[in-house]
């Protein structure tokens, strides 16, 4: 795949994975994306994960007809970059290794060594000219890891953009980008909006066309969609109006409860109502969701004077991912000492700019007159 007329696709799709990171379902697989620039020196634009070495080497023999490449640049450290560095390294042993200097420490942790024979160590407006093509390489410290660069090719107009506007799913399945790369954003960089936003700060006065991610397909065209969204999530803002229903049900009863209010938003006009099961559905997307929509309803059980592990769970993940700016709203259910409001808002107290409703649904093992008042008043505030 060429992205422009000196700049190549050499990356893998994976589709033997089964949890990116150790931890997110990929049903449509994972890209690890690299790319070769061909100039009077050839630079590899980052490497790819275990298990996919050799099909990589591949392709950089195949972009350079059995020539060498002068250097391999390498964005980002975590592993599924980064693995076959190694194999490079081996592979052409004339190759220099550009990369920041915490980048070298983690070679030298990861691999045991820091090549330091063979370094080119850049940081914030390092350049390298490969002969046309000009490089610039901008940091991003905790984008999401601190050692991370982007670098911009002023000649061809391209950004190379580390894991910033990447997605899960590999290239060789058409699925939409917002879903997948909203999953992907807000599980792993969503800790780091204020980063998100320096970088985006950085590159705002660049004249970029093409946008080389290290996951995801190739953005080209109407490159100010992907960039305001990246503003809206790293800048925690709200993406769409709408409500979005995080429960966990032991019996059925506070499901019960849920469909109810579902029921009511959408009778009172709620034209976006997303109701998450955090027992049954995957929970990245209950995230993705939390941070998507405007209100969030969280309804859960009293359990072994807590809350129900799922929700504890969900509400850890907001919570370390900075959830603010938000309208939040509670269902409780206990059968003899509902104390499940009280400790979900605790988990909430360091969250800024949180609004909650007046109303809070108490239930006592089952809707009843009084709790079923209490839910239409919830659903009129939330629709207010
Ligand atoms: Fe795609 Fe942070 O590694």
């Amino acid at each position: 795949m060429n992205i422009t007329c000196d700049i190549k696709y050499i990356g893998v799709n994976d589709h033997n994975i089964d949890l990116f990171e150790g931890q997110y379902i990929v049903p449509n697989g994972m890209a690890y994306n690299s790319y070769i620039i061909l100039d009077e020196k050839t630079a590899v634009m980052d490497s790819v994960g275990e298990g996919f070495g050799e099909e990589w080497l591949g392709n950089i023999d195949g972009a350079l007809g059995g020539k060498a490449p002068d250097y391999l640049i390498v964005q980002h450290m975590e592993p599924d970059h980064s693995t076959n560095i190694i194999s490079f390294a081996k592979a052409y042993p004339e190759a220099k290794i550009v990369a920041s200097a915490k980048a070298f420490a983690m070679m030298k942790n990861f691999f045991g060594t820091d090549f330091a024979d063979r370094q080119v160590v850049v940081g914030e407006g390092s350049a390298l000219s490969l002969g046309n093509h000009q490089l610039t390489f901008i940091a991003a410290p905790m984008v999401h890891w601190p050692e991370v660069i982007v670098t911009y090719d002023s000649t061809d107009k391209v950004l190379f953009s580390a894991d910033g506007f990447g997605k899960f799913g590999a290239l060789d399945v058409e699925e939409d980008w917002a879903c997948e790369a909203r999953r992907y954003y807000m599980g792993i960089v969503g800790k780091y909006g204020a980063q998100v936003q320096a970088l985006l700060k950085k590159i705002a006065g660049l004249d970029i066309e093409v946008i080389c991610p290290l996951h995801g397909p190739v953005l080209r065209e109407n490159l100010g969609y992907y960039i305001n969204l990246y503003d809206i999530w790293s800048g925690y803002k709200v993406e769409e109006e709408g409500v979005v229903i995080a429960y966990t049900s032991v019996y059925g009863n506070t499901k019960a409860a849920v469909m109810e209010l579902a029921k009511k938003l959408q009778e009172k006009g709620c034209k976006k109502v997303a109701v998450n099961d955090l027992a049954r559905y995957d929970m990245a997307e209950a995230v993705e969701d939390a941070f998507r929509y405007s209100r969030v309803v969280l309804a859960t059980t009293t359990y072994n004077a807590d809350i129900f592990p799922f929700m504890r769970t969900f509400i850890d993940h907001l919570i370390e991912r900075n959830f603010s700016n938000r309208t939040v709203a509670f269902i409780e259910n206990g059968s003899w000492a509902p104390m499940a409001a009280k400790i979900m808002k605790g988990m909430l107290e360091k969250s800024k700019n949180i609004t909650y409703t007046d109303t809070t649904v108490k239930i006592m093992s089952a809707l009843d007159a009084e709790s079923a008042v209490q839910l239409e008043a919830m659903a009129a505030e939330l629709c207010r």
